[in-house]
C-alpha cells in the first residue's frame, strides 16, 4: 500500500497539479486497501464490482484527518483508497458539528453532501473520477446562489429565498466535482466587515473569541480556518476577501474586475465587485481560481468582455513552483500605514510584522520601493470616490425581481428594509449604527445622481495615477498591510483602519498573505493574525499568485487556531446533521430592524 500511496502522492503533486483523470485512478485502481491481503485484488478493480462501495464499520484505516487538508491531500486519501469520499465528506461534517459553537461561522449543511460522496464513490469505483475538484468539500458565503439550499445574505427578511438556479461560478465548482458543504455567515449583505447578521449572529474570530473574524466574508474565514472545509468563497466589494484572509491566517484572490462574472451573487456595486476563492494555502487558492475563472465571458456581467482571450482559460496553479521573490521591484504604500498610533498595541504588532517582512523580502533580492505620494490616504480615497450608494439600490432591486429567484422574499431594498423592528417582532434585518446614513441614502440614491458621473471619473483619475505609480517606479507590484492595526473587537462600532479600498474602485487583482501574529495573549493563545495586501495591475493574477506561494514558502507563516488543532471525533452518518447558528449572540449595540 505505501508504494501506491506514494506513486499517488508523485502523480498529484506531478505537472497538472491534483488533476483527477480517469487514467490516474485506472493506474491506481481505486481501493489499495485491498492490497493488505484482506480482500482479493480483483473486487477493487474498475468497473470489477457490481454493487456499489460502502463504508465499512470494521475499516482498518483511521478516519480522514481533515485539519490543514489541501485539494491535494484529499485527492490523495481517495486515489490511494487511504479514504472513501464519504469518510472525507464526513471528517469535515464532524469538525462542523464538533466546533461550530466556537465561531458561528456556519450557516446551512447541505442535506445533499453525503448522498453526493456517496455517487462520487461509485465514480470512483467506476474508474471514471473526474475533476480538478472531485470530492473536494467547500463551503459557500451566503450571497452565492445556489439551488439546493435559500440564499439569505444573512438577513432574516431572505431566510425563505430560494433560487432556482446556481450562480455560473457554483455550476462551475460542481463541475469540476466540488462537493458544495454549506453556506457560510457573512456580514449581513455583506455591508460591512464585523461578520453580524440577523439570521446567522456574531461570527467569532477562532484565533481570538473577544474579536470579529474580519469581513464582509468573516463566516468563510473563520471556517476555512478552523478545517471545516478544503475551501471557501467571498465576494469583495470594499475589503471583504482580503480582511478574513488577514484576520484568519489565510490566502485570497481578489481577483481583476470582469474576470469572474458575478451573476448569481447579491449584488452591491458593479464598480466595486468581484467574488473569489479563500484557502489555507496559495496553491488552493490558485486551482480554485482556475475553476471559477472557466465561467468566461457572461452577457448578463459586461465586466466580462473586458477579458483579453490571453487571460482565458489560464491554469493559475501550473507555474507557481517557478515563482521567485528574488528580482522583484515592490513599492510600499507609506500611506496605508499608521505611523502614529505606534505605541497602541493595536496598531504596534501590524507595523512589526510589516517591517520584519520588507527586511526578509530584501534580504532574498526583492527590491523595496517606498511610495510616499499623499494620494495613497485610504480615508481620502474612500470619501472621494466610493460610488456604493449610487449603484446599490438598482442592483438589488434587480436581483431580486430575477425570474431565477424562487421562495418567498421582498422585491425591493425598500421593501426588504421596511421590515422593521415592532414591538411584536426583533426586525428582519441588521444594520450597523454606523452604516445608517449609507444604507438611507442608497435607498433614494440612484446612477442618475448627478455625482455618480462626477466621482466615476474621479475613479478614472485614480486608476491612471495608480498605473502611473506602476510604471515610474517599474514596479512589480504594490504592497501594504490590509488593516493598518488588528481586527477589531466584537462590539466594535466598524472594521476600521482597513486598505481595501484602492484595489476595490480600480479594479486591480491582490493576494492576501499571513505574514504574522500579534504577541500572545489570554484571549488569543497563539496571538490575532495579521495579513500583507499584495496588488498588481489589471490581469496580473499569476504574477501575485507566485509572489504569493514564494512568501508562503519564506515565511510559514500560517498555523491553525488553537482550539482547532485537535480531532473531531467521527460518526457514522446516516443523514447530514442539521447546523443552527447561533442568532442570539447578536451585540446589543446593534439593534435588529433598526435604520
Ligand atoms: C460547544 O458545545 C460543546 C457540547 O455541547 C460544549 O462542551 C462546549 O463547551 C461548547 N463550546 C463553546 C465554546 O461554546
Ligand atoms: C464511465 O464513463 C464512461 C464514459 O463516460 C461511461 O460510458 C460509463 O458508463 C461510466 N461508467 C459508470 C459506471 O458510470
Ligand atoms: C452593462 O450591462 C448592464 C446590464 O446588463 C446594462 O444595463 C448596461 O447598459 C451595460 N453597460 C454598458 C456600458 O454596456
Ligand atoms: C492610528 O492609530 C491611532 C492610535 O490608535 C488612532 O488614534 C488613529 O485613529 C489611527 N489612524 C488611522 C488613520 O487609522
Ligand atoms: C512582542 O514580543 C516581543 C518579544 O517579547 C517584543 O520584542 C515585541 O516588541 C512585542 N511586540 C509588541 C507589538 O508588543
Ligand atoms: C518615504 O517615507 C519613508 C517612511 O515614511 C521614509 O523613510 C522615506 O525617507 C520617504 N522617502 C521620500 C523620498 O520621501
Ligand atoms: C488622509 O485623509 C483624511 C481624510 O481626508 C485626513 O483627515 C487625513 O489627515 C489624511 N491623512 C494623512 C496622513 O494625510
Ligand atoms: C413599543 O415600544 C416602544 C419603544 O420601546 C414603546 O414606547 C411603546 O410603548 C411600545 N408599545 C407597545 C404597544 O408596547
Ligand atoms: C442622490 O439624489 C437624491 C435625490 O436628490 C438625494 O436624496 C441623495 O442624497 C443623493 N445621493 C447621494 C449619494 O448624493
Ligand atoms: C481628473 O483629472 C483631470 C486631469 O488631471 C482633472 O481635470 C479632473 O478634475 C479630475 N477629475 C476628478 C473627478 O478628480
Amino acid at each position: 500500500m505505501s508504494s501506491l500511496t506514494l506513486l499517488a502522492g508523485l502523480l498529484l503533486s506531478n505537472g497538472a497539479s491534483a488533476r483527477a483523470d480517469s487514467s490516474l485512478v485506472n493506474v491506481l485502481g481505486t481501493r489499495p486497501r485491498a492490497m493488505d491481503g484482506s480482500q482479493p485484488s480483483s473486487s477493487i478493480l474498475p468497473g470489477a464490482s457490481t454493487t456499489p462501495y460502502t463504508t465499512s464499520a470494521s475499516s482498518p484505516n483511521p478516519p480522514f484527518d481533515a485539519r490543514e487538508a489541501t485539494i491535494e491531500t484529499v485527492h490523495h486519501a481517495i486515489y490511494s483508497g487511504l479514504s472513501t469520499c464519504r469518510e472525507v465528506v464526513s471528517a469535515f461534517l464532524a469538525r462542523i458539528e464538533t466546533y461550530n459553537n466556537h465561531t458561528n461561522a456556519v450557516l446551512t449543511l447541505n442535506p445533499n453532501a453525503l448522498d453526493i460522496a456517496d455517487s462520487m464513490d461509485r465514480t470512483l469505483a467506476a474508474g471514471n473520477a473526474t475533476g480538478s475538484l472531485f470530492c473536494v468539500p467547500i463551503l459557500l458565503k451566503d450571497n452565492y446562489d445556489t439551488a439546493d439550499m435559500p440564499t439569505t445574505g444573512g438577513a432574516i427578511a431572505l431566510k425563505d429565498s430560494q433560487p432556482t438556479e446556481d450562480a455560473p461560478s457554483v455550476a462551475a465548482f460542481r463541475r469540476e466535482g466540488a462537493i458544495i458543504l454549506g453556506k457560510a455567515n457573512l456580514h449581513e449583505l455583506a455591508l460591512e466587515g464585523i461578520s453580524v447578521s440577523s439570521l446567522g449572529g456574531q461570527t467569532i474570530n477562532p484565533y481570538d473569541s473577544t474579536r470579529t473574524p474580519g469581513g464582509s466574508s468573516g463566516g468563510t474565514g473563520a471556517a476555512v480556518a478552523a478545517s471545516f472545509c478544503v475551501f471557501g468563497t467571498g465576494t469583495d466589494t470594499v475589503n471583504s476577501l482580503r480582511s478574513p484572509a488577514s484576520a484568519n491566517s489565510l490566502f485570497s484572490m481578489r481577483p481583476t474586475r470582469g474576470l469572474i462574472t458575478r451573476t448569481g451573487i447579491i449584488p452591491i456595486s458593479t464598480t466595486h465587485d468581484v467574488i473569489g476563492p479563500i484557502a489555507r494555502t496559495i496553491k488552493d487558492v490558485a486551482v480554485a481560481l482556475t475553476v471559477m475563472c472557466k465561467t468566461g465571458y457572461d452577457a448578463a456581467d459586461n465586466a466580462t468582455a473586458l477579458v483579453p482571450s490571453a487571460n482565458r482559460a489560464i491554469d493559475y496553479a501550473g507555474n507557481l513552483p517557478y515563482a521567485s521573490l528574488s528580482g522583484l521591484r515592490l513599492g510600499v504604500l507609506n500611506g496605508f500605514f499608521n505611523r502614529t498610533g505606534t505605541s497602541d498595541p493595536e496598531v504596534a504588532p501590524v507595523n512589526e510584522a510589516m517591517d520584519a517582512w520588507m527586511a526578509r523580502l530584501t534580504a532574498v533580492g526583492a527590491t523595496i520601493v517606498p511610495i510616499n505620494e499623499t494620494l495613497y490616504n485610504a480615508t481620502a480615497i474612500q470619501a472621494a470616490y466610493d460610488v456604493q450608494r449610487f449603484e446599490y439600490r438598482e442592483l438589488m432591486d434587480a436581483y431580486l425581481q430575477r425570474p431565477s429567484l424562487g421562495g418567498e422574499q421582498p422585491d425591493t431594498l425598500n421593501e426588504l428594509y421596511a421590515l422593521k423592528a415592532s414591538n411584536v417582532s426583533k426586525g428582519e434585518f441588521l444594520v450597523l449604527p454606523s452604516q445608517y446614513e449609507y444604507v438611507n441614502t442608497a435607498l433614494v440614491s440612484s446612477t442618475s445622481n448627478a455625482t455618480y458621473q462626477e466621482r466615476r471619473f474621479g475613479i478614472q483619475n485614480l486608476t491612471v495615477a495608480l498605473q502611473n505609480t506602476f510604471a515610474a517606479n517599474n514596479l512589480d507590484a504594490v504592497i501594504y498591510p490590509e488593516q493598518k492595526n488588528l481586527v477589531v473587537k466584537i462590539g466594535s462600532p466598524s472594521q476600521s483602519g482597513r486598505n481595501g479600498i484602492l484595489a476595490a474602485l480600480t479594479g486591480s487583482p491582490v493576494v492576501t498573505v499571513p505574514i504574522g501574529f500579534s504577541n500572545a495573549t489570554a484571549d488569543a493563545p497563539i496571538g490575532v493574525p495579521i495579513g500583507v495586501e499584495i496588488l498588481g495591475r489589471p490581469f496580473e493574477e499569476q504574477k501575485l499568485l507566485g509572489i504569493g506561494y514564494a512568501m508562503e514558502k519564506l515565511g510559514k507563516v500560517r498555523r491553525a487556531p488553537a482550539w482547532a488543532k485537535e480531532e473531531a471525533e467521527v460518526s457514522e452518518y446516516s443523514a447530514v446533521p442539521v447546523v443552527t447558528p447561533d442568532s442570539g449572540n447578536v451585540p446589543s449595540v446593534y439593534p435588529l430592524g433598526t435604520l
